[in-house]
């Protein structure tokens, strides 16, 4: 019989694609999935014998993450905001950034309630999530705002199918609408309403950026969901800003997801396209990573 020990001296071959740390705590996180004890048990009783099914699962996961497969497509499921996802190649891995993003825009939305004026009062009862993917953004605020009518757009149908198995699995209506953001004549106008708050995280790698990036990324993530053309980076946030000055409510919120290395581009074509208060935040790594802006 195979113990919990065993396991992780097992998942030590992963040493040829992660650090030693990251082994560990990917070996604790795969034996928590598959044997659902918690981690706190499976470090108190590494004697602890294992399945024999618990023992297959657990390899053929060591097989795939050899391969350098990201842990959350082997085991099918992530954590974003305290909530569960499916995950599989379809759909990006949610970020931990993209969470510091969706607090921002809670707590934005929290100040523009607290003000006693009928219009605030109701603030962000209508939000469009471009680009949805998993449904991470769309979902983490809809539970959190469970007044709101919330919609989601994105260009891939089998996307969309994980992020309506998403809504499903967290309890939230998302009413997910698939369009081409960069081309939308290929959507029926009328699934497309007035909103008072527009978030994109959307494609925003560049080929330069693509170098610098771990093969576990560029290799098993969706290219659709990460890359941008070398000579247009901005492609996304320009046709994403001018669909905003159409279809925010004036004084809406919009936000985004930023490439590191567009903060101050990003702020100018706000700037160009007349928004105002524009806003340029860091995430926990200290780098840009997000912008608001309003609709005049
Ligand atoms: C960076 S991912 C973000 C996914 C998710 N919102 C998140 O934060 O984890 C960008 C998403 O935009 C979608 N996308 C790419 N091109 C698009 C387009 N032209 N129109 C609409 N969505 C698009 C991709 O399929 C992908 O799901």
């Amino acid at each position: 019989m195979i113990t919990i020990k065993d396991v992780f001296e097992d998942y030590r071959q992963l040493n040829n694609v992660y650090e030693t740390q990251e082994i560990e705590a990917i070996s604790l996180l795969v034996i928590n999935h598959v044997t659902q004890l918690s981690k706190a048990s499976i470090k108190a009783f590494p004697e602890r014998e294992l399945s024999n099914e618990q023992t297959e699962k657990l390899k053929s996961i060591l097989i795939r993450l050899k391969t350098g497969e990201p842990v959350q497509y082997t085991l099918g499921t992530t954590e974003f905001y305290g909530l569960p996802f499916r995950v599989n190649p379809s759909v990006l891995i949610p970020r931990p950034e993209t969470e510091e993003l969706v607090e921002w825009i809670l707590s934005a939305i929290g100040e523009r309630r607290k003000v006693k004026d009928q219009r605030t009062k109701q603030f962000a009862d209508s939000i469009l999530d471009i680009g949805t993917g998993s449904g991470c953004i769309a979902i983490s605020l809809k539970k959190n705002l469970p007044d709101a009518m919330v919609s989601a757009i994105d260009i891939s149908e089998s996307a969309l199918q994980i992020a309506t198995q998403n809504a499903e699995l967290n309890t939230v209506d998302v009413n997910f609408i698939h369009a081409d953001i960069l081309n939308l004549q290929s959507t029926q106008n009328s699934e497309l309403k007035t909103y008072n708050l527009i978030i994109s995280n959307p494609p925003y790698v560049t080929l330069e950026d693509k170098k610098e990036m771990h093969s576990n990324v560029t290799d098993f993530e969706p290219h659709n969901a990460l890359f941008v053309p070398e000579q247009d980076p901005l492609i996304f946030y320009k046709a994403i800003a001018d669909f905003a000055l159409i279809n925010l409510i004036p004084g809406g919120l919009l936000f985004f997801e930023i490439n590191e290395n567009y903060g101050q581009e990003t702020v100018d074509l706000l700037q160009n396209k007349d928004f105002s208060n524009i806003e340029l935040r860091k995430d926990m790594s200290g780098r840009d990573r997000m912008v608001k802006a309003i609709v005049k």
